[in-house]
């Protein structure tokens, strides 16, 4: 492709990065031209989140350089990253809910100027509406500029991202991570204005663990493994077992098939009758059997992960009956769950998984205090003889087991939310997308375990939007389609196809 043969927009050279205990980034190397898709892949904890904190002003590099258009700059905040022409996509988005997505565009484009909120009074909103409707136009959005922003999906949320980096111009858009919290067709919308994005000459950086997304979307990959650059290949050479042997520097065996199925008379520990959240769930009955995994599909929106918090008593219920082990329970909120027997994974990691600011650690033992405190040296000795063996198990990256949850790369926090769970002894798990933001290889880690506690007897119920995931774990799948239960498939008679015509609410059983 001609514009790939063009001058670099970005370059990067020998850029190194040292946190306490940490080496993020050794000396690492990177390029892009204007109109290039380059994808970023490595395990997690390899750095690609870290390279990209200090393009965009977020982190200073130690050493190392960075030229953009030839010339060379440092990155001295945010600010200064988006006059550079440098924008990022966070996943966990910097807009505000409760204003305008016209407001959150602008707003965002000079939050600190002196006197700004003073010219706000005087800016002329319809001005300000117009510029908005021509940004969402760009990004093929069709929600309003008067649109709030609580009121917008996350798929749509990005695009309000992705049009403030467009308000400021930028050159070089970086996106950590965008595929993870969307469906499928989100996901090809996206793709088309990554397209849109290129064909205007932006250069975009993308960074997925989905690694089919990297044949569909980037004109080159380069990989990242333990802060070092290990190697690069335009996506023409590029093969799936080629990235993942760059990325975690052997072949690995990542097929993971589970065999076992539950007897069909093994006990039911989960009975859930009629429960209902008026306007988000409705009348959902299904039973869950010991050691068995129950695939819960359906489109962003369908109400899996509401289905979920209704029975851990995250949210209010309005009808609904539940058993556990044959026993009925009225659960009211999480801690009453847990007394019960239940634990969930839940999907956002950062906001629900984790208290940010305490250790691995703490984290790890907090549902389990019950069981591993009794304040007692020897408790606490085997206290961290376990966490230690789930830190191992998932192979979390840290330093330590003191380090603060905060300072783990997306993926280690999301292992260490599983590590919460596997740790303490349920009847019940409830996974909310599980393997989100988790590596090839660790993935497969994630299946066996999930395997293994089936094994011993825990009823799972695993909610993804990755179909092969769904496939590949569940004994039976639940599918869901505008806040009702429409299916349930036994493993034999699912495969995509089956599961999207239910999910899209084409078939009703
Ligand atoms: N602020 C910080 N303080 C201490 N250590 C950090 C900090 N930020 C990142 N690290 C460490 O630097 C290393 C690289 O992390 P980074 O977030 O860049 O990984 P990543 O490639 O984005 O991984 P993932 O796929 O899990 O998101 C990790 O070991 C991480 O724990
Ligand atoms: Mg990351």
């Amino acid at each position: 492709m001609a514009t790939i043969a063009q001058q670099p927009v970005l370059q990067v050279n020998n850029v190194s990065k040292a946190f306490p205990g940490v080496q993020a980034l050794d000396k690492v190397s990177f390029r892009i031209s204007p109109g290039e898709v380059v994808a970023l892949v490595g395990e997690n904890g390899a750095g690609k989140s870290t390279l990209m904190k200090i393009l965009s002003g977020a982190y200073r590099m130690d050493t190392g350089e960075i030229e953009i258009e030839g010339a060379r700059v440092v990155p001295e905040n945010p600010r200064h990253a988006q006059d550079l022409g440098i924008a990022i996509i966070y996943q966990e988005f910097n807009l505000t809910p409760n204003q305008t997505v016209a407001t959150n565009i602008f707003l965002a484009r000079e939050p600190e100027r002196a006197g700004f909120l003073g010219r706000l009074g005087l800016v002329d909103y319809g001005r300000m509406r117009e510029a908005t409707a021509k940004l969402l136009d760009r990004v093929g959005a069709r929600f309003s500029p008067d649109a709030l922003v609580l009121h917008l999906s996350v798929a749509e949320r990005q695009m309000v991202e992705i049009a403030k980096a467009l308000a400021v111009d930028a050159q070089i858009i970086i996106m950590d991570e965008p595929t993870s919290a969307l469906g499928r067709e989100e996901v090809e919308v996206l793709f088309d204005i990554v397209r849109n994005l290129k064909a205007q000459g932006i250069a975009v950086i993308f960074i997925t663990h989905r690694l089919e997304e990297v044949f569909v979307i980037a004109d080159r990959v380069v990989v990242l493994r333990d802060g070092k650059y290990v190697g690069e290949m335009p996506i023409t050479d590029a093969d799936r077992d080629k990235i993942i042997s760059l990325m975690v520097g052997r072949p690995i065996d990542q097929v993971f098939q589970r065999e076992m199925i539950p007897e069909s008379d093994a006990d039911i520990v989960l009975e859930v009758r009629g429960l209902t959240r008026k306007g988000i769930i409705e009348d959902i009955s299904f039973d869950l059997k010991r050691g068995e995994i129950l695939g819960v599909a359906g489109l962003v929106g369908s109400g899996r992960t509401e289905m979920a918090r209704a029975i851990f008593g995250a949210d209010p219920i309005d009808a609904g009956e539940i058993r556990i082990a044959g026993q009925p329970v009225q659960i009211t909120s999480p801690l009453e769950a847990v007394v019960a027997g239940l634990a969930l994974v839940p999907e956002n990691r950062q906001t629900e998984g984790l208290i940010l600011m305490h250790s691995v650690e703490m984290n790890v033992i907090f549902p389990n205090l019950d069981d591993l405190s009794n304040g007692e040296f020897v408790r606490q000795q085997y206290a961290r003889g376990v966490v230690q063996q789930a830190v191992d198990q998932l192979s979390i990256r840290t330093p330590s087991l003191q380090q603060k949850t905060r300072y783990l790369s997306g993926g280690n926090q999301q292992k260490t939310v599983l590590a919460k769970w596997l740790t303490s002894d349920p009847k019940v798990l409830i996974m909310d997308e599980p393997t989100r933001g988790i590596d090839v290889g660790a993935k497969a880690e994630v299946y066996v375990l999930m395997d293994r506690l089936a094994k011993a007897g825990i009823g799972i119920i695993m909610i993804s939007s990755e179909l092969p995931e769904i496939l590949q774990m569940s004994d039976r799948i639940l599918v869901m389609h505008e806040g009702r239960a429409v299916a349930v498939l036994d493993k034999a008679e699912a495969d995509q196809e089956v599961i999207m015509s239910y999910a899209s609410g084409q078939e009703q059983q």
